[in-house]
């Protein structure tokens, strides 16, 4: 096992706990709300974006429990993104995470308010961080605009509006950059905010957060035409019309620049002084098949 499986498995111990908790039954007349919050959530997932929390608070010398809250609110913003984007408005997806999509079980209904539960009651686990005050504020902060229409789901909506024609090398950067991008880079930056670590720190998380983000889109642009559906969790070859990085550049010019972005990601961490395993991980990613 290498040291990045070891950490990533007592992480993922530490987390899925953490999310269990989160919707303990206790008898609300809203608890169909709770299940189909929970459904999505306790789906599994590879919780890259709360595994950068940690790294990155760890990095700059803060502990777990500086980091836990962040990391599930980050993901609380992922998840619901992903029942949003499968919505028939949406991507129409029947299959995420091995499962039905939330819309599938719940009704679509159920699926946007599941998606509106999730969103809203991420600021709350936030604010109720066991953190300084000033750091609570800067963690809110950077969340809110990275996740909100200056940057996840403005990237979305971009998305939507770009699919009836094809675009520029710059448009779909402009779109991967919020949609994917941005949530990753949330999630680098939090780590750093909950550990008080320094501007330079800041700098190189956020250089970090932008190369990883862009090679983590890519290979799932990549995936979408290569890859496994049982190993996914989600159907592939759906991607058809899309302005995807593959329609954009081809395959083989996509593996070629997931390489030179992780590459550089490795590079930007040198304001680090224990980088390995945000490099292992960099590197991890950029040959993923799920
Ligand atoms: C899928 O994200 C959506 C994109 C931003 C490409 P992930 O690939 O991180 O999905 P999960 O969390 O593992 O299900
Ligand atoms: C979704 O991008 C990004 C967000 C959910 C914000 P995709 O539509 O490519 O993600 P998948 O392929 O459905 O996971
Ligand atoms: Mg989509
Ligand atoms: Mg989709
Ligand atoms: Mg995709």
């Amino acid at each position: 096992m290498t040291r990045l499986t070891e950490v990533w498995q007592d992480f993922n111990l530490r987390f899925e706990n953490g999310l269990k908790e989160l919707y303990v039954q206790h008898g609300e007349p809203q608890n169909r709300l709770f299940e189909a919050m929970s459904y999505s959530l306790n789906a599994g997932g590879k919780r890259l974006r709360p595994f950068l929390v940690y790294q990155f608070c760890r990095a700059c010398g803060g502990t777990e429990t500086a980091a836990d809250s962040a990391a599930l609110a980050v993901e609380m913003i992922h998840t619901y993104s992903l029942i949003h984007d499968d919505l028939p408005a949406m991507d129409n997806d029947d299959y995420r995470r091995g499962k039905p999509t939330n819309h599938k079980v719940y009704g679509e209904a159920m699926a946007i308010l599941a998606g509106d539960g999730l969103l809203t009651d991420a600021f709350r686990v936030l604010t109720q961080a066991p953190l300084r005050p000033d750091r609570i504020a800067s963690c809110v902060g950077c969340l809110a605009i990275n996740a909100g229409p200056w940057g996840m789901v403005g990237g979305q909506v971009l998305d939507m509006l770009s699919e009836e024609r094809e675009l520029t090398e710059d448009e779909v950067r402009a779109i991967q950059t919020r949609k994917t991008g941005c949530l990753i880079k949330a999630a680098c930056c939090m780590g750093v905010i909950c550990a008080g670590g320094s501007i330079e720190q800041m700098k190189a998380a956020m250089d970090y957060a932008d190369r990883v983000g862009l090679a983590f889109q890519i290979r799932d642009d990549v995936l979408d035409v290569t890859g496994d559906a049982a190993k996914l969790g989600k159907a592939v070859g759906v991607d058809g019309e899309k302005n995807t990085f593959v329609r954009l550049w081809g395959l083989e010019r996509c593996e070629a620049l997931i390489r030179r972005q992780t590459e550089e990601a490795c590079e930007a961490l040198s304001a680090f002084e224990r980088p390995e395993l945000l490099r292992e991980l960099a590197e991890y990613l950029a040959g993923r098949d799920h």
